[in-house]
Protein backbone atom coordinates (compact mmCIF):
# COMPACT_ATOMS: atom_id res chain seq x y z
CA UNK A 1 0.00 0.00 0.00
CA UNK A 2 1.35 3.80 -1.00
CA UNK A 3 0.20 6.99 -0.10
CA UNK A 4 2.12 10.29 -0.24
CA UNK A 5 1.17 10.76 3.30
CA UNK A 6 0.95 8.20 6.34
CA UNK A 7 -0.60 10.59 9.29
CA UNK A 8 -0.43 8.75 12.76
CA UNK A 9 -3.17 9.33 14.71
CA UNK A 10 -6.88 10.80 14.45
CA UNK A 11 -7.16 13.90 16.55
CA UNK A 12 -8.08 17.56 15.87
CA UNK A 13 -4.56 17.58 14.07
CA UNK A 14 -4.15 14.40 11.87
CA UNK A 15 -7.48 14.76 10.68
CA UNK A 16 -7.24 18.51 10.07
CA UNK A 17 -4.15 17.58 8.13
CA UNK A 18 -5.96 15.08 6.00
CA UNK A 19 -8.62 17.04 4.99
CA UNK A 20 -6.58 19.95 4.17
CA UNK A 21 -4.11 17.80 2.09
CA UNK A 22 -7.01 16.22 0.30
CA UNK A 23 -8.26 20.00 -0.83
CA UNK A 24 -4.52 20.51 -2.34
CA UNK A 25 -5.26 17.45 -4.22
CA UNK A 26 -2.27 15.28 -1.98
CA UNK A 27 -3.39 11.92 -0.85
CA UNK A 28 -2.81 10.74 3.13
CA UNK A 29 -3.74 8.17 4.83
CA UNK A 30 -4.75 8.23 8.54
CA UNK A 31 -4.07 5.37 11.15
CA UNK A 32 -5.65 5.37 14.78
CA UNK A 33 -5.07 3.35 17.76
CA UNK A 34 -8.87 4.10 19.17
CA UNK A 35 -11.92 3.55 17.73
CA UNK A 36 -14.10 5.83 15.62
CA UNK A 37 -16.68 5.52 18.53
CA UNK A 38 -13.95 6.19 20.70
CA UNK A 39 -12.32 9.62 19.33
CA UNK A 40 -15.99 10.93 18.61
CA UNK A 41 -16.80 10.80 22.26
CA UNK A 42 -13.55 11.95 24.00
CA UNK A 43 -14.39 15.10 25.87
CA UNK A 44 -11.59 17.57 26.21
CA UNK A 45 -11.04 21.12 24.58
CA UNK A 46 -13.89 23.66 24.18
CA UNK A 47 -12.48 26.99 23.14
CA UNK A 48 -11.76 27.95 19.71
CA UNK A 49 -9.66 30.87 18.78
CA UNK A 50 -10.60 33.35 15.50
CA UNK A 51 -7.96 31.56 13.70
CA UNK A 52 -9.07 28.42 13.84
CA UNK A 53 -12.95 28.92 12.86
CA UNK A 54 -11.73 30.77 10.24
CA UNK A 55 -9.82 27.78 9.33
CA UNK A 56 -12.51 25.45 10.00
CA UNK A 57 -14.71 27.40 7.85
CA UNK A 58 -12.35 28.05 4.64
CA UNK A 59 -11.98 24.31 4.27
CA UNK A 60 -15.41 23.91 4.21
CA UNK A 61 -16.02 22.12 7.57
CA UNK A 62 -17.44 24.92 9.78
CA UNK A 63 -21.18 24.74 8.33
CA UNK A 64 -22.17 23.02 11.85
CA UNK A 65 -19.76 24.90 14.26
CA UNK A 66 -21.53 28.02 12.77
CA UNK A 67 -24.73 26.52 13.46
CA UNK A 68 -24.41 25.14 17.29
CA UNK A 69 -20.85 26.87 17.99
CA UNK A 70 -21.17 29.47 21.26
CA UNK A 71 -19.43 32.89 20.01
CA UNK A 72 -18.19 34.84 22.51
CA UNK A 73 -16.85 38.34 23.37
CA UNK A 74 -15.39 38.41 26.51
CA UNK A 75 -14.44 36.39 29.84
CA UNK A 76 -14.81 36.92 33.41
CA UNK A 77 -11.97 37.26 35.84
CA UNK A 78 -13.37 36.72 38.82
CA UNK A 79 -11.36 36.80 42.90
CA UNK A 80 -10.94 38.33 46.10
CA UNK A 81 -15.21 39.19 45.90
CA UNK A 82 -15.70 40.52 42.75
CA UNK A 83 -16.15 39.94 39.02
CA UNK A 84 -13.89 41.60 36.32
CA UNK A 85 -14.93 41.21 32.99
CA UNK A 86 -12.46 41.55 29.82
CA UNK A 87 -13.79 42.84 26.82
CA UNK A 88 -12.53 41.61 23.78
CA UNK A 89 -15.08 43.82 21.72
CA UNK A 90 -13.20 46.79 22.98
CA UNK A 91 -9.73 45.59 23.66
CA UNK A 92 -9.63 43.48 20.27
CA UNK A 93 -12.16 44.30 18.06
CA UNK A 94 -13.59 42.38 15.71
CA UNK A 95 -11.82 39.08 17.25
CA UNK A 96 -13.60 36.74 19.42
CA UNK A 97 -13.78 32.89 20.39
CA UNK A 98 -16.36 30.38 19.69
CA UNK A 99 -17.34 27.74 22.34
CA UNK A 100 -17.52 24.44 20.36
CA UNK A 101 -16.81 20.93 21.97
CA UNK A 102 -13.75 18.89 20.36
CA UNK A 103 -15.30 15.94 19.81
CA UNK A 104 -17.85 18.04 17.25
CA UNK A 105 -14.65 19.11 15.63
CA UNK A 106 -13.53 16.18 15.52
CA UNK A 107 -17.02 14.59 14.07
CA UNK A 108 -17.15 17.49 11.29
CA UNK A 109 -13.89 16.28 10.11
CA UNK A 110 -14.44 12.40 10.09
CA UNK A 111 -17.19 13.01 8.29
CA UNK A 112 -15.76 15.50 5.66
CA UNK A 113 -13.37 13.01 5.04
CA UNK A 114 -15.25 9.95 4.85
CA UNK A 115 -17.97 11.91 2.21
CA UNK A 116 -14.90 12.49 0.26
CA UNK A 117 -13.48 8.91 0.60
CA UNK A 118 -10.77 9.22 2.45
CA UNK A 119 -8.65 6.76 3.83
CA UNK A 120 -9.26 6.85 7.79
CA UNK A 121 -8.07 3.22 9.63
CA UNK A 122 -9.50 3.17 13.18
CA UNK A 123 -8.20 0.30 15.64
CA UNK A 124 -5.24 -0.24 14.17
CA UNK A 125 -2.50 -1.89 16.49
CA UNK A 126 1.37 -1.67 16.50
CA UNK A 127 2.28 1.36 14.85
CA UNK A 128 5.08 1.26 13.74
CA UNK A 129 7.81 4.25 11.89
CA UNK A 130 10.65 3.08 9.69
CA UNK A 131 13.44 4.41 7.85
CA UNK A 132 12.62 8.26 8.59
CA UNK A 133 16.01 9.58 6.82
CA UNK A 134 15.35 8.02 3.40
CA UNK A 135 12.35 6.24 2.12
CA UNK A 136 9.51 6.05 5.11
CA UNK A 137 7.24 3.36 5.72
CA UNK A 138 4.79 2.57 8.31
CA UNK A 139 4.02 -1.17 9.85
CA UNK A 140 0.66 -1.38 11.49
CA UNK A 141 -0.99 -4.60 12.16
CA UNK A 142 0.55 -7.13 10.15
CA UNK A 143 0.61 -4.36 6.65
CA UNK A 144 2.92 -2.26 5.49
CA UNK A 145 2.18 1.65 4.58
CA UNK A 146 4.76 3.01 1.74
CA UNK A 147 4.81 6.99 1.92
CA UNK A 148 6.54 10.07 0.75
CA UNK A 149 6.27 11.68 4.54
CA UNK A 150 5.39 11.03 7.78
CA UNK A 151 2.66 13.07 9.82
CA UNK A 152 3.30 12.57 13.97
CA UNK A 153 -0.06 13.47 15.18
CA UNK A 154 -0.34 11.27 17.96
CA UNK A 155 -0.40 13.00 20.55
CA UNK A 156 1.47 13.19 23.51
CA UNK A 157 1.75 9.74 24.35
CA UNK A 158 2.14 8.40 20.44
CA UNK A 159 4.83 6.62 18.81
CA UNK A 160 6.31 9.30 16.41
CA UNK A 161 8.32 11.44 18.86
CA UNK A 162 9.96 8.35 20.52
CA UNK A 163 11.13 7.24 17.05
CA UNK A 164 13.18 10.12 16.50
CA UNK A 165 16.56 9.30 18.00
CA UNK A 166 16.84 10.67 21.58
CA UNK A 167 19.93 12.97 21.14
CA UNK A 168 18.37 15.02 18.44
CA UNK A 169 15.31 16.21 20.43
CA UNK A 170 15.80 18.89 23.25
CA UNK A 171 12.95 18.64 25.48
CA UNK A 172 11.64 21.39 27.85
CA UNK A 173 8.80 20.29 30.58
CA UNK A 174 7.48 21.31 33.48
CA UNK A 175 5.28 20.13 35.85
CA UNK A 176 2.54 21.68 37.81
CA UNK A 177 1.57 20.78 41.06
CA UNK A 178 -1.87 20.31 40.59
CA UNK A 179 -4.43 18.69 38.24
CA UNK A 180 -8.11 19.63 36.48
CA UNK A 181 -10.97 18.02 37.72
CA UNK A 182 -13.44 18.10 34.21
CA UNK A 183 -17.12 17.39 34.53
CA UNK A 184 -19.56 17.49 31.97
CA UNK A 185 -23.60 18.18 33.19
CA UNK A 186 -26.62 18.68 31.94
CA UNK A 187 -27.86 22.18 33.47
CA UNK A 188 -28.08 25.60 31.30
CA UNK A 189 -25.12 27.45 32.35
CA UNK A 190 -25.59 30.12 35.04
CA UNK A 191 -23.38 32.53 33.44
CA UNK A 192 -23.71 33.88 29.96
CA UNK A 193 -19.76 33.98 29.56
CA UNK A 194 -16.69 31.15 30.94
CA UNK A 195 -15.59 32.16 34.53
CA UNK A 196 -12.20 31.93 35.46
CA UNK A 197 -11.99 32.12 39.46
CA UNK A 198 -8.85 32.01 41.48
CA UNK A 199 -9.70 31.12 45.49
CA UNK A 200 -8.06 30.49 48.21
CA UNK A 201 -9.36 26.89 48.29
CA UNK A 202 -7.92 26.81 44.24
CA UNK A 203 -9.02 27.86 40.90
CA UNK A 204 -12.48 26.66 39.30
CA UNK A 205 -13.59 27.36 35.89
CA UNK A 206 -17.54 27.54 34.57
CA UNK A 207 -17.63 27.25 30.63
CA UNK A 208 -20.70 25.50 28.72
CA UNK A 209 -21.28 23.43 25.48
CA UNK A 210 -24.30 24.31 24.69
CA UNK A 211 -27.94 26.05 26.18
CA UNK A 212 -28.36 22.90 28.07
CA UNK A 213 -25.33 21.79 28.91
CA UNK A 214 -22.41 23.18 31.48
CA UNK A 215 -18.54 22.54 31.55
CA UNK A 216 -17.02 22.89 34.89
CA UNK A 217 -13.41 22.53 35.79
CA UNK A 218 -12.01 22.55 39.52
CA UNK A 219 -7.71 22.26 40.69
CA UNK A 220 -7.49 19.34 42.60
CA UNK A 221 -4.63 17.82 43.99
CA UNK A 222 -2.04 16.40 41.59
CA UNK A 223 -2.86 12.58 43.07
CA UNK A 224 -6.94 13.54 43.22
CA UNK A 225 -8.75 10.33 42.24
CA UNK A 226 -12.19 10.37 40.77
CA UNK A 227 -13.35 7.87 43.38
CA UNK A 228 -12.89 10.21 46.18
CA UNK A 229 -15.32 13.01 44.43
CA UNK A 230 -18.88 11.88 44.61
CA UNK A 231 -21.34 14.19 42.83
CA UNK A 232 -22.20 16.30 46.12
CA UNK A 233 -18.33 17.18 46.69
CA UNK A 234 -18.04 18.27 43.18
CA UNK A 235 -21.16 20.70 43.64
CA UNK A 236 -20.01 21.67 46.90
CA UNK A 237 -16.55 22.98 45.89
CA UNK A 238 -17.85 24.29 42.99
CA UNK A 239 -20.51 26.66 44.59
CA UNK A 240 -17.83 27.35 47.16
CA UNK A 241 -15.50 28.76 44.64
CA UNK A 242 -18.00 30.11 42.14
CA UNK A 243 -20.64 31.71 44.37
CA UNK A 244 -18.04 34.11 45.97
CA UNK A 245 -19.68 37.25 44.22
CA UNK A 246 -23.33 38.25 45.55
CA UNK A 247 -26.04 37.65 44.00
CA UNK A 248 -24.45 34.42 41.96
CA UNK A 249 -26.02 31.35 41.90
CA UNK A 250 -24.44 28.00 40.39
CA UNK A 251 -27.45 26.28 39.11
CA UNK A 252 -26.94 22.51 39.02
CA UNK A 253 -27.63 19.03 37.12
CA UNK A 254 -26.56 15.61 36.00
CA UNK A 255 -22.60 15.28 36.10
CA UNK A 256 -22.43 12.99 32.22
CA UNK A 257 -19.51 12.76 31.78
CA UNK A 258 -15.49 13.33 34.42
CA UNK A 259 -12.02 13.30 34.40
CA UNK A 260 -8.54 13.97 35.86
CA UNK A 261 -6.11 15.60 33.56
CA UNK A 262 -2.59 16.20 34.74
CA UNK A 263 -1.29 19.94 34.21
CA UNK A 264 2.03 19.97 32.04
CA UNK A 265 4.07 22.02 30.01
CA UNK A 266 6.42 20.40 27.38
CA UNK A 267 8.32 21.12 24.04
CA UNK A 268 9.90 19.18 22.30
CA UNK A 269 12.59 20.43 19.91
CA UNK A 270 12.96 20.22 16.20
CA UNK A 271 9.47 19.01 15.82
CA UNK A 272 10.81 17.35 12.60
CA UNK A 273 13.69 14.80 11.91
CA UNK A 274 14.35 13.56 8.28
CA UNK A 275 10.88 12.81 6.50
CA UNK A 276 8.82 12.72 10.07
CA UNK A 277 7.05 15.97 11.28
CA UNK A 278 5.27 16.40 14.40
CA UNK A 279 2.42 18.36 15.32
CA UNK A 280 -0.14 19.08 17.79
CA UNK A 281 0.45 17.45 21.22
CA UNK A 282 3.07 15.23 19.83
CA UNK A 283 5.26 18.13 20.00
CA UNK A 284 4.57 20.19 22.79
CA UNK A 285 1.38 20.08 25.64
CA UNK A 286 0.23 23.80 27.36
CA UNK A 287 -1.73 23.21 30.62
CA UNK A 288 -5.43 23.98 29.62
CA UNK A 289 -5.80 27.59 31.60
CA UNK A 290 -5.32 29.54 28.00
CA UNK A 291 -7.13 27.25 26.19
CA UNK A 292 -4.49 26.79 23.92
CA UNK A 293 -3.66 23.20 23.05
CA UNK A 294 -6.10 22.69 20.31
CA UNK A 295 -5.80 25.67 18.52
CA UNK A 296 -1.99 25.02 18.61
CA UNK A 297 -2.66 21.72 16.77
CA UNK A 298 -4.64 23.67 14.27
CA UNK A 299 -1.91 26.47 13.55
CA UNK A 300 0.42 23.27 13.36
CA UNK A 301 -1.75 22.06 10.71
CA UNK A 302 -1.35 25.03 8.36
CA UNK A 303 1.95 25.02 8.49
CA UNK A 304 2.39 21.77 7.33
CA UNK A 305 -0.19 21.75 5.06
CA UNK A 306 1.41 25.02 2.63
CA UNK A 307 4.79 23.39 3.55
CA UNK A 308 3.82 19.72 1.78
CA UNK A 309 1.96 21.38 -0.65
CA UNK A 310 5.62 23.04 -2.31
CA UNK A 311 6.78 19.73 -1.82
CA UNK A 312 4.55 17.78 -3.88
CA UNK A 313 4.11 21.02 -6.38
CA UNK A 314 7.52 21.27 -7.24
CA UNK A 315 9.84 19.27 -4.72
CA UNK A 316 10.61 22.43 -3.09
CA UNK A 317 12.09 21.63 0.37
CA UNK A 318 12.20 25.31 2.01
CA UNK A 319 9.15 25.31 3.40
CA UNK A 320 9.62 21.65 5.31
CA UNK A 321 13.10 22.21 5.68
CA UNK A 322 12.11 25.57 8.25
CA UNK A 323 8.49 23.62 9.15
CA UNK A 324 9.91 23.69 12.90
CA UNK A 325 11.26 26.67 13.08
CA UNK A 326 7.93 28.34 11.89
CA UNK A 327 5.57 26.90 14.27
CA UNK A 328 8.03 27.14 17.57
CA UNK A 329 7.76 30.83 17.37
CA UNK A 330 3.81 30.46 18.16
CA UNK A 331 4.36 27.36 20.27
CA UNK A 332 6.56 29.21 22.82
CA UNK A 333 4.12 32.34 23.09
CA UNK A 334 1.15 29.93 23.63
CA UNK A 335 3.70 28.06 26.52
CA UNK A 336 4.15 31.56 27.65
CA UNK A 337 0.79 32.54 27.87
CA UNK A 338 -0.85 29.39 29.62
CA UNK A 339 2.22 29.57 31.97
CA UNK A 340 0.91 32.64 32.86
CA UNK A 341 -2.81 32.36 33.02
CA UNK A 342 -2.09 29.24 35.33
CA UNK A 343 0.21 31.08 37.73
CA UNK A 344 -2.22 34.11 37.95
CA UNK A 345 -5.01 32.06 38.82
CA UNK A 346 -4.05 28.71 40.48
CA UNK A 347 -3.17 28.09 43.93
CA UNK A 348 0.30 26.99 44.92
CA UNK A 349 0.86 25.24 48.68
CA UNK A 350 4.18 26.25 48.16
CA UNK A 351 3.31 30.24 47.90
CA UNK A 352 3.52 31.79 51.25
CA UNK A 353 1.84 35.05 52.24
CA UNK A 354 3.82 37.34 50.13
CA UNK A 355 3.34 35.22 46.98
CA UNK A 356 -0.48 35.44 47.13
CA UNK A 357 -0.36 39.24 47.39
CA UNK A 358 1.97 39.61 44.52
CA UNK A 359 -0.59 37.49 42.43
CA UNK A 360 -3.34 39.57 43.85
CA UNK A 361 -1.97 42.85 42.93
CA UNK A 362 -1.39 40.86 39.62
CA UNK A 363 -4.66 39.86 39.02
CA UNK A 364 -5.75 43.86 39.94
CA UNK A 365 -3.33 44.85 37.47
CA UNK A 366 -5.04 42.63 35.00
CA UNK A 367 -8.35 43.85 35.49
CA UNK A 368 -7.75 47.98 35.87
CA UNK A 369 -4.62 48.02 33.05
CA UNK A 370 -6.16 48.35 29.35
CA UNK A 371 -3.08 47.72 28.73
CA UNK A 372 -2.72 44.58 30.89
CA UNK A 373 -6.31 43.62 29.89
CA UNK A 374 -5.42 43.92 25.97
CA UNK A 375 -2.60 41.25 26.19
CA UNK A 376 -4.99 39.13 27.69
CA UNK A 377 -7.71 39.80 25.41
CA UNK A 378 -4.94 39.40 22.62
CA UNK A 379 -3.34 36.20 23.29
CA UNK A 380 -6.64 34.67 24.76
CA UNK A 381 -8.52 34.94 21.15
CA UNK A 382 -5.15 34.04 19.47
CA UNK A 383 -2.79 35.80 17.35
CA UNK A 384 -3.50 35.82 13.72
CA UNK A 385 -2.34 32.83 11.84
P1 LIG B 1 -4.83 14.22 20.23
O1 LIG B 1 -6.16 14.83 20.28
O2 LIG B 1 -4.26 13.64 21.47
O3 LIG B 1 -4.90 13.09 19.10
C1 LIG B 1 -3.90 12.12 18.95
C2 LIG B 1 -4.53 10.85 18.38
O4 LIG B 1 -3.51 9.90 18.15
C3 LIG B 1 -5.52 10.23 19.35
O5 LIG B 1 -6.73 9.96 18.70
C4 LIG B 1 -4.81 8.94 19.80
O6 LIG B 1 -5.72 7.91 20.11
C5 LIG B 1 -3.96 8.63 18.59
N1 LIG B 1 -2.79 7.81 18.89
C6 LIG B 1 -1.99 7.86 19.99
N2 LIG B 1 -1.02 6.94 19.90
C7 LIG B 1 -1.20 6.28 18.73
C8 LIG B 1 -0.53 5.21 18.10
N3 LIG B 1 0.53 4.63 18.67
N4 LIG B 1 -0.97 4.79 16.90
C9 LIG B 1 -2.06 5.39 16.31
N5 LIG B 1 -2.74 6.40 16.89
C10 LIG B 1 -2.32 6.83 18.08
N6 LIG B 1 -7.03 21.64 25.72
C11 LIG B 1 -7.74 22.73 25.99
O7 LIG B 1 -7.53 23.78 25.35
N7 LIG B 1 -8.71 22.67 26.98
C12 LIG B 1 -8.99 21.51 27.68
O8 LIG B 1 -9.87 21.48 28.52
C13 LIG B 1 -8.25 20.36 27.40
N8 LIG B 1 -8.47 19.19 28.07
C14 LIG B 1 -7.70 18.09 27.77
C15 LIG B 1 -7.89 16.88 28.45
C16 LIG B 1 -7.09 15.75 28.19
C17 LIG B 1 -7.31 14.46 28.95
C18 LIG B 1 -6.08 15.86 27.22
C19 LIG B 1 -5.18 14.66 26.92
C20 LIG B 1 -5.92 17.05 26.53
C21 LIG B 1 -6.71 18.18 26.79
N9 LIG B 1 -6.54 19.41 26.10
C22 LIG B 1 -7.27 20.49 26.39
C23 LIG B 1 -5.60 19.56 25.03
C24 LIG B 1 -6.25 19.36 23.66
O9 LIG B 1 -7.32 18.48 23.77
C25 LIG B 1 -5.14 18.85 22.76
O10 LIG B 1 -4.18 19.87 22.65
C26 LIG B 1 -5.61 18.39 21.39
O11 LIG B 1 -6.38 17.22 21.52
C27 LIG B 1 -4.42 18.15 20.48
O12 LIG B 1 -4.81 17.50 19.33
P2 LIG B 1 -3.87 16.44 18.64
O13 LIG B 1 -4.62 15.99 17.43
O14 LIG B 1 -2.52 16.97 18.52
O15 LIG B 1 -3.74 15.23 19.67
C1 LIG C 1 -12.64 24.98 28.26
C2 LIG C 1 -11.40 24.42 28.46
C3 LIG C 1 -10.34 25.23 28.79
O1 LIG C 1 -9.13 24.69 28.98
C4 LIG C 1 -10.50 26.59 28.92
O2 LIG C 1 -9.43 27.36 29.27
C5 LIG C 1 -11.73 27.16 28.71
C6 LIG C 1 -12.81 26.33 28.37
C7 LIG C 1 -13.76 24.10 27.91
O3 LIG C 1 -13.57 22.88 27.86
O4 LIG C 1 -14.87 24.60 27.70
Amino acid sequence: MRTQVAIIGAGPAGLLLSHLLHLRGISSVVLERRSRDYVERRIRAGVLEQGTVDTLIEAGVGERMLREGLPHHGIELRYGGAGHRIPFEKLVPGRAITVYGQQEVVKDLIAARLAAGGDLRFEVEDVALHDLESQPYVTFGGERLDCDVIAGCDGFHGVSRPSIPEDVLTVFEKEYPFAWLGILADVAPSSEELIYTRTERGFALHSMRSPTVSRFYLQVPPDARLEDWPDERIWEELRIRLESVPGFTLATGEITERGITPMRSFVAEPMQYGKLYLAGDAAHIVPPTGAKGLNLAVADVRVLTQALAAYFADGSTDLLDGYSEACLKRVWRAQHFSWWMTTLLHTFEDDDAYMRRLQLSYLDYVTSSEAAATTLAENYVGLPF
